[in-house]
């Protein structure tokens, strides 16, 4: 969407910024030896586990694993998007942010431009005709009626459209590039024969935000009860077209994704200065009216299901996720997709929890009934991710037999396996061989860390092997992003391709560029990776701790980097016998009949012994 910035100006911009600088003028730094510190502004916390590393150029939250570079810092603390954040560290240090051919992508950031122009003039137009418009009073006697005050109303920004078929359009489609811009943005619609008409008549405005508080699209509700429905069409008196569905929704737009966006989340932001929980509710009146009773941590979905995205995005502004469902059959399938797709976004220090309410009952209804005390306990007390999960999946088998007991294992298989390696994983694992009747460790390959660590720990080097669950390359991968300058002591990279392990290639890639940019740091890499899988990978592996001895740095990396050179050899010399005995003995040179002794007796020696390079 955005123009596309040349990535050797962000390489050189990473080297320009000082994260340092960056922080404290935002959040306090204390300076804790080499490193500075502060309460972690991303979660409630007394005591600082917010650390900034100006070596690294890279932050890190020990508390809430919060991550990232003086970029990433910037889209999470200010709410910006990449490129917004990087003009902004731009201007920080006086550059002007070049573009490439960046003449398509400049249209549609002006385009865009237009489309929240065009939504925040919409909104304030619907927030007017709720105040002014004849036919209004209906709309306020309905809100009225659902018990939301004026207030609540204004902090959410709900409006009134107007029944009619040009309101809209006449009010804002003053030319004709502002007319099509209305119907990019699904505020218009085209007809066949190219006429617009307005998407929205006779409906409450519920206006939606993006983390930044640009409005990006509207839900717009009929002001009929649910069950008056069938008869809307019929209703006497009504104004052409406000029939149909009981909520609509902008379509997907430029500027609109459904998949991403969460309704009221900017609103609670807003409202609560230190999150450390949010809801996650089916409906727009869910959210308002949740914060008509003073709970005002509760975002929804936009009639879609609770995407990976969605959850990346609320576990990056608190801890705990906790969804409300209803608790009949429909609600409880919902539950199940939510918990599908929190699988991949879950680890430690991420939490997420579920809530079922009395079938029949929405938040709204819920918090209406029982009061806004009963409600907060029952969210305190929301069942936990892996209660829910063992239990649903236990529900389905039984549990007395032993094939119920290996059917369940073979369900939660391929669950599990979507979570990230690492202490939640491995619990969950634990669990499950403690539901099946397992003995501990049966299930260690579902931890997802390397089988070589995890079988043989002894061909791993020096006393640390495998310590901390990690690969040697993933290990030569931490070290390196934490010591760049630890490159330059391999000087023939390029052998380590033929390791036949996973991340070898990102290994030889990392230790190529460190050795062209020697004095690139943490936050460089990983901005020169960001956006890619690699790059997510290497942002885990930034954080990993890896519990060193600093004198043992080199000495730990060598002795990784010296098992897999030793693999690297093996594969070498695998490939040239291979090759050498694909042709006929008698087509052999002298040289390579000598070869292929050595190389076979190279192969009986056990491994590590050649000396060779
Ligand atoms: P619900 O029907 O549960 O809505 O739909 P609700 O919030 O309880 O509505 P009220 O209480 O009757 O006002 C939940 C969500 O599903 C989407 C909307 O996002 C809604 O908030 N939805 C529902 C639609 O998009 N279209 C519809 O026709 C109905
Ligand atoms: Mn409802």
């Amino acid at each position: 969407m955005a123009g596309r910035i040349p990535q050797q100006f962000i390489d050189d911009l990473m080297q320009r910024v000082d994260i340092v600088e960056v922080i404290d003028s935002r959040v306090p730094l204390k300076k804790a030896g080499r490193e500075y510190t502060a309460c972690c502004p991303f979660h409630n916390e007394k005591t600082p586990s917010f650390t900034v590393s100006p070596s690294k150029q890279f932050f890190h939250c020990f508390g809430c694993g919060a991550h990232g570079t003086a970029l990433g810092f910037l889209m999470d603390y200010e709410h910006l998007d990449f490129v917004e954040a990087v003009e902004e560290l731009a201007r920080s240090v006086g550059l002007e942010v070049p573009r490439e051919a960046g003449r398509g992508d400049d249209t549609q950031r002006s385009q865009n431009t237009l489309l929240y122009e065009l939504h925040m003039e919409a909104a304030r137009y619907f927030q007017r005709m709720l105040r002014e418009h004849p036919r209004a009073a209906s709309a306020v006697e309905y809100l009225k009626g659902r018990g939301l005050s004026g207030e609540i109303a204004r902090d959410f920004g709900l409006g009134y459209a107007p029944p009619g078929w040009d309101n809209l359009l006449n009010t804002l489609g003053r030319d004709p590039a502002r007319r099509r811009a209305l119907a990019a943005g699904g505020l218009a619609i085209q007809k066949d024969n190219g006429e617009l008409y307005d998407r929205f008549r006779d409906r409450i405005m519920f206006p939606i935000h993006d983390r930044r508080g640009r409005i990006i699209g509207f839900g717009g509700r009929v002001l009929e009860e649910d069950d008056a429905q069938g008869s809307a069409n019929a209703a006497g008196g009504r104004m052409p077209g406000a029939a149909g569905p009981k909520y609509l929704n902008s379509p997907e737009t430029p500027i609109f994704h459904k998949g991403r966006e969460l309704y009221g989340l900017f609103e609670a932001r807003k409202q609560v200065r230190q999150l450390d929980r949010l809801l996650v509710v089916e409906g727009y009146m869910d959210v308002v009216a949740l914060a008509q009773f003073g709970v005002r941590n509760a975002v929804a979905t936009l009639g879609t299901a609770t995407t990976s995205e969605h959850l990346e995005q609320l576990f990056r502004v608190v801890p705990e996720v906790v969804f409300c469902f209803d608790g009949d059959r429909a609600g409880l399938q919902a539950a199940w997709r939510a918990l599908e797709n929190a699988l991949p976004v879950l680890r430690e220090g991420r939490e997420a929890r579920f809530l079922f309410l009395p079938e029949g009952e929405d938040p709204d209804s819920f918090i209406r009934k029982e009061g806004a005390e009963i409600f907060r306990e029952r969210a305190a007390n929301a069942i936990p991710f892996s209660d829910f999960f063992f239990e649903h999946l236990a529900g389905a088998v039984d549990m007395d037999s032993i094939d119920g007991r290996a059917r369940l294992v073979e369900k939660a298989k391929p669950l599990l396996t979507q979570l990230q390696p690492g202490i939640f994983r491995r619990m969950m694992v634990h669990q499950l061989e403690r539901l099946a009747a397992l003995p501990a460790g049966e299930l260690a390959g579902l931890t997802g860390e390397d089988g070589a660590t995890a079988r043989a720990p002894r061909a791993m080097p020096p006393d640390r092997a495998g310590r901390d669950g990690l690969s040697p390359v993933r290990h030569l991968v931490a070290l390196l992003l934490q010591h760049p300058e630890l490159a330059s002591r391999l000087d023939n990279p390029d052998l380590l391709r033929r390791v036949r392990r996973p991340g070898a290639d990102l290994l030889v890639e990392l230790i190529e560029y460190l050795q062209v940019n020697p004095h690139v740091t943490t936050g460089g890499v990983l901005e020169h990776w960001r956006g890619s899988e690699a790059g997510r990978h290497l942002a885990r592996l930034a954080t990993q701790r890896l519990d060193l001895d600093q004198n043992r740095i080199e000495h730990e990396f060598d002795a990784y980097a010296e098992l897999l050179l030793q693999e690297a050899r093996r594969e070498q010399a695998a490939a040239r016998l291979r090759y050498l005995e694909s042709r006929r003995p008698s087509e052999w040179s002298e040289a390579e009949r000598q070869e292929h002794m050595e190389l076979i007796q190279g192969f009986k020696r056990p491994p590590g012994s050649r000396g060779e390079g």
